[in-house]
């Protein structure tokens, strides 16, 4: 198990790795450039300042353009974000998306806790350790507890629009959100930048 694990995420690294070297058009330099707009709130290197931001820094590419994409065109509603990905041409959004996802995660989960006692319905997407398992998922890994209950009521009631999370947050409890959020939140999330 554990060996066909690490071979799956092994290739899964060599995939992202030929994906960004086979796309010229989004530059991690120009991106940093960029990301000193974001800084105030996620960091240059994608450590959120502030909790009802995310931490952005090593999340998968596409995830973030996505998510830029979708502030830009108001799909994903929110007052700064709306705001800040307006600015942003297409190329800057690549660019930007570029830059945060080149960086290394790790995980730490708080001393004493058992990875079995994971949330359940989250682990084959979000992993227990908070590190996403599949492409399209972000990682939950260190967010502040009122991101992620804030995210899951939105999934919830609109106005965040995703099939999936939208049938996996509308089963869940207030208690059980609290009992999730307080799991990843208690992870401890280090990103480091790539090699300069
Ligand atoms: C003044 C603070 C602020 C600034 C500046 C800012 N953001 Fe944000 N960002 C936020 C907040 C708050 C959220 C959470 C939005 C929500 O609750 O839906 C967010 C969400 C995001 C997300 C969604 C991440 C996820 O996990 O779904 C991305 C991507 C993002 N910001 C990228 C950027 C980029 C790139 C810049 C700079 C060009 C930037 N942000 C500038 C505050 C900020
Ligand atoms: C089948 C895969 C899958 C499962 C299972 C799943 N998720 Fe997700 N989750 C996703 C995907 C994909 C997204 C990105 C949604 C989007 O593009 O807006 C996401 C997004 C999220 C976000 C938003 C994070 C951010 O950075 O904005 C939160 C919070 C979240 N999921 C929590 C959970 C919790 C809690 C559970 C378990 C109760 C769970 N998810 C189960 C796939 C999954």
């Amino acid at each position: 198990m554990r060996p066909a694990l690490l071979l799956a995420l092994g290739g899964g690294i060599l995939l992202a790795g030929a994906a960004a070297v086979a796309d010229p058009g989004a530059d991690p330099g120009a991106g940093r450039t960029v990301a000193s707009m974001c800084r105030t709130c996620h960091g240059i290197d994608g450590f959120a300042t502030i909790p009802t931001a995310p931490h952005i820094g090593g999340e998968p590419r596409a995830y973030l353009q996505a998510q830029l994409l979708a502030f830009k065109t108001g799909r994903r509603t929110h007052n700064i974000m709306n705001v800040v990905a307006a600015g942003l041409s297409t190329q800057q959004i690549a660019d930007v998306s570029a830059w945060y996802s080149a960086h290394q995660v790790r995980a730490t989960l708080p001393p004493g806790a058992n990875p079995n006692d994971a949330p359940q319905p989250c682990i084959a997407c979000h992993g227990a350790d908070g590190i996403a398992r599949v492409p399209d998922a972000p990682n939950l890994a260190g967010e502040a507890n009122v991101y992620i209950s804030t995210q899951l009521n939105a999934f919830r009631r609109g106005p965040r629009d995703h099939a999936i999370m939208a049938q996996v947050a509308g089963a869940l409890t207030p208690a059980e959100i609290r009992a999730i959020a307080d799991w990843y939140a208690a992870i401890t999330l280090e990103i480091t930048p790539p090699a300069p």
